[in-house]
């Protein structure tokens, strides 16, 4: 067993976290002065979104430097700091790596617009037009089509995501080595791992053929997802970096089925350590379409969650578990109850997540049961993804109420306000204005959370820990217990010395269900478990763990 795999990842945004210099965007001086909390949490590693130079349009998923910390940021020494405060404290830390693209501000792609003779040309993804048109009809993920036209070369760019983030070219060798080049200057800093950004879609088709458009999933992504070569360049960079570092790797995959993650995350074949999958998380998209308002069916949820935990674990793969991260609304106002039963749905959300099969992530905020922002208008939002959706739902003739309703149901901006540290007016995060403002003043921080008897946080500690000493939690089989519940999740996890239930209620009535003999109470969400023999009354929201031993 890998000590990761025990272990639990905390991710911080840093531009969300902390801020201490008082211009209102977190810093590494403020993430610094936070290691004693998290440390206090219990966790073990922690994944920094990326803070390389960047113009930000994507919030530094947009890269124009990948040698140096933006100044927003803090400084390489700062840096350097971080890395050795967090070591001291025995936390290991894992950079996101954006590799699919740029930022067009990147030294690279200016090169690339000098001419098509200029050696960086080839690092990027370019195509002559067809008949006067974009080359194909791939959708861009934020909105339009994912191709750029640049009259000075009479040719377009590839960009799946933002106007400004151009596609590189991993077919080319020099393109390729000089990224392995930069890998191992971070290695070298002395970092613990890699998140690595849309890692699965860096090999293209060759021919780039147009897609069927028979549903919203037919937009392109058939022909750059888990692309021909993408295993191959994995290996590449675990034989040069990953490996010979010891590194913890973890690959966002998104539309991804469980055959390629497992490819992705067996050992035996030495690509990454474990996958994060999107699946569970797109239950509530309306035929695959995101920008609609959602609902979801619960066992739709625990259909997937246990297709996932059982063929991962069959075929050696490993899953990252979540319910957040700076991409997805929070889980808490999504699939529970943000209001009467706060507590009770942060509790439930992280028994069901730490009881599965796979190494758990935090977001921060989740330990304090942080809820969406709920904007009220689109000038609110900073995020071009939002933007840009909101502004295609008006064009097809949706009205603005029902516009921004499903943004505040389905926006990633939800998840992106401020870390609420106090209850001060901008809760501690600065001393100015925050890049992104509340619109609500929320009551809930952790000042207030850690006063509060059997609070959301010390559950998370209670997990952690529980993570770190149960193996059964760890390599247990997991088993769904009854796949029709439309309102109770169970689950069973076993090994050969022990046996654990989860039973995890995701409504606001109360449930009754079959108690399984010779179970012990582990861990719950309300003070006493209401029961009988052979029977356990859930109430709202409520979530128990049961264990047994051999
Ligand atoms: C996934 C990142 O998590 C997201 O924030 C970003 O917009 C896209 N990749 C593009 O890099």
């Amino acid at each position: 067993m890998k000590e990761w795999q025990k272990e639990t990842v905390y991710q911080i945004y840093p531009r969300s976290f902390q801020d201490s210099n008082g211009d209102g965007i977190g810093d590494i001086n403020g993430i610094i002065s936070r290691l004693d909390y998290l440390q206090n949490l219990g966790i073990g590693l922690i994944w920094l979104t990326p803070m390389y130079v960047s113009p930000g349009n994507d919030n530094g998923y947009d890269i124009a430097d990948y040698y140096q910390i933006d100044p927003v940021f803090g400084t390489i020494d700062d840096f350097e700091r971080l890395l050795n405060e967090a070591h001291k404290r025995d936390i290991k830390i894992i950079m996101d790596m954006v590799l699919n693209h740029t930022s067009n501000e990147n030294h690279w792609f200016k090169e690339a617009l000098k001419s098509k003779d200029n050696p960086y040309h080839d690092y990027y993804i370019w195509k002559d037009p067809v008949d006067g048109h974009e080359p194909n009809n791939w959708v861009s993920k934020f909105s339009g089509s994912a191709w750029k036209y640049v009259p000075e070369l009479d040719q377009y760019y590839l960009h799946l995501y933002d106007v400004t983030m151009p596609d590189l070219n991993w077919r080319n060798p020099k393109l390729r080595n000089e990224i392995f080049k930069m890998l191992k200057f971070w290695a070298n800093k002395g970092i613990d791992g890699f998140r690595l950004d849309v890692i699965n879609n860096i090999s293209k088709a060759k021919d780039m053929p147009n897609d069927t458009f028979a549903t919203p999933l037919d937009d392109g992504r058939n022909f750059y997802t888990n692309g021909p070569h993408v295993h191959e360049y994995i290996h590449e960079m675990y034989e040069k970096v990953f490996g010979p570092n010891k590194f913890v790797t973890v690959g966002e995959l998104s539309s991804t089925p469980v055959s390629e993650a497992v490819k992705y995350t067996n050992p035996k074949r030495q690509e990454l350590s474990m996958a994060f999958t999107f699946h569970h998380v797109k239950v509530d998209y309306t035929n695959g379409n995101k920008w609609t308002l959602g609902h979801y069916k619960l066992t739709d949820l625990t259909s997937i969650l246990s297709k996932w935990q059982v063929q991962m674990n069959r075929q050696g793969g490993w899953n990252a578990l979540f319910w957040n991260n700076h991409d997805q609304p929070r889980a808490i106002s999504r699939f529970t109850n943000d209001e009467k039963y706060r507590d009770q749905s942060a509790k439930l959300l992280a028994m069901v997540e730490f009881g599965l099969q796979g190494t758990p992530y935090i977001y921060q905020g989740d330990e304090i049961a942080m809820k969406n922002a709920y904007f009220t208008d689109i000038s609110q939002y900073n995020d071009h993804e939002s933007i840009n959706a909101y502004n295609e739902l008006i064009d097809n003739g949706i009205d603005k109420e029902l516009a921004i309703m499903i943004l505040q149901q389905k926006s990633r901006e939800n998840a992106r306000l401020p870390m609420q540290w106090n209850s001060s007016k901008y809760y501690g995060f600065t001393t100015g204005q925050p890049w992104l403002k509340p619109l609500h003043h929320d009551d809930y921080s952790v000042e207030k959370v850690l006063n509060m008897k059997d609070n959301v946080f010390n559950f998370y500690k209670a997990l952690i820990f529980l993570r770190k000493h149960k193996a059964v939690l760890v390599d247990g089989e997991y088993k769904l217990l009854d796949a029709n519940d439309n309102s109770v999740y169970s689950y069973e996890r076993s090994n050969n010395n022990s046996k654990i239930i989860v039973m995890a209620n995701f409504t606001a009535q109360e449930q009754k269900r079959k108690l399984a003999e010779g179970f012990n109470l582990i861990l719950g969400n309300y003070e006493n478990l209401q029961s009988n023999e052979d029977t356990v009354t859930l109430r709202p929201y409520e979530s128990v763990m049961f264990g047994k031993k051999f």
